[in-house]
């Protein structure tokens, strides 16, 4: 049994998908996150950017006294180095392998399409990691960097033009591949579900890979003997490196909560 949080860090809300799944699963948890909504986007930044601002992040948390730490972004999970994540004092989780073994075990016909980041698509990480899994797979990727934009200003209900406008155009190349399965590999893009799933006609499955993260730290911990022992509800706190305000009015509407008094503006160093 281990009280300690969880550490989960994203350039901005797209983490958030990972706690929001993470409420549910394993609502008795304390949650650290970070959202470097200073320095977003991160994956259209070079590979030593990303990896530079990922210590960054990892650093903070650590000092927060966690006991896992969660990579809840699709661009530093695609580009950090193996030998920097495993030389870290505790489990460290990211997004590409829990969505990579779920998409294998959901696609049919084999024909899966990735979408992500600039940095993410780059890096053939989820096709990499799906081809060690299945060996009959086609993969098919399309980077879609305006939509980290779109999600960072709220731009997130259903209807908005511009967002399905987006999303549109992004999805018309891997709809022409006849894609059973779209993994929506970074964590922003399931904020959007609604609309990917609407234009998709409701036939392709979509893999959120925030969901698919959670399930694996709850599978971890509880190999481990490391969830909470506590029965209380679990608290979460927030923190960003940039206004508290404009990310407290988009992540309320996603979680569905008030957080604003949670949220805390840090200085990473
Ligand atoms: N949520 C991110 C990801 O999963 C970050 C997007 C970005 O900062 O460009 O890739």
């Amino acid at each position: 049994m281990d009280n300690r949080p969880i550490g989960v860090f994203d350039s901005g809300l797209g983490g958030l998908t990972v706690v929001k799944e993470l409420h549910r699963l394993l609502p008795n948890e304390n949650i650290v996150y970070l959202g470097d909504t200073g320095r977003v986007p991160y994956g259209t930044r070079s590979r030593e950017t990303i990896i530079r601002y990922a210590q960054q992040d990892i650093d903070f948390l650590l000092k927060k006294d966690i006991k896992m730490i969660v990579a809840a972004c699709g661009t530093v999970s695609s580009t950090l180095p193996r030998e920097i994540s495993s030389a870290l004092p505790i489990p460290y989780v990211d997004i590409v392998l829990p969505a990579a073994q779920e998409a294998c075990a959901m696609s049919a016909r084999g024909r899966i399409g990735v979408v992500g980041t600039n940095a993410t698509l780059k890096s053939n990480a989820f096709g990499r990691a799906m081809r060690n899994i299945r060996s009959d797979i086609h993969v098919y990727g399309n980077p879609c960097p305006l939509l980290v934009h779109l999600v960072e200003n709220g731009m997130i209900e259903p209807d908005n033009q511009i967002t399905n406008l987006a999303v549109q155009m992004y999805l018309e190349p891997l709809m022409k591949e006849d894609i059973d399965t779209l993994i929506l590999g970074c964590t922003h893009f399931p904020i959007l579900y609604e609309i990917f799933n609407r234009l998709l006609d409701y036939k392709v499955t979509l893999i959120d890979p925030g969901r698919c993260a959670a399930k694996y730290v709850q599978s971890i911990l509880l190999k481990h003997s490391m969830t909470a022992e506590q029965t209380t509800a679990g608290e979460t706190e927030y923190n960003v490196t940039d206004e508290v305000e404009s990310f407290d009015k988009t992540a309320s509407i996603f979680l569905g909560e008030k957080i604003g008094r949670n949220v805390h503006r840090v200085e990473l160093v």
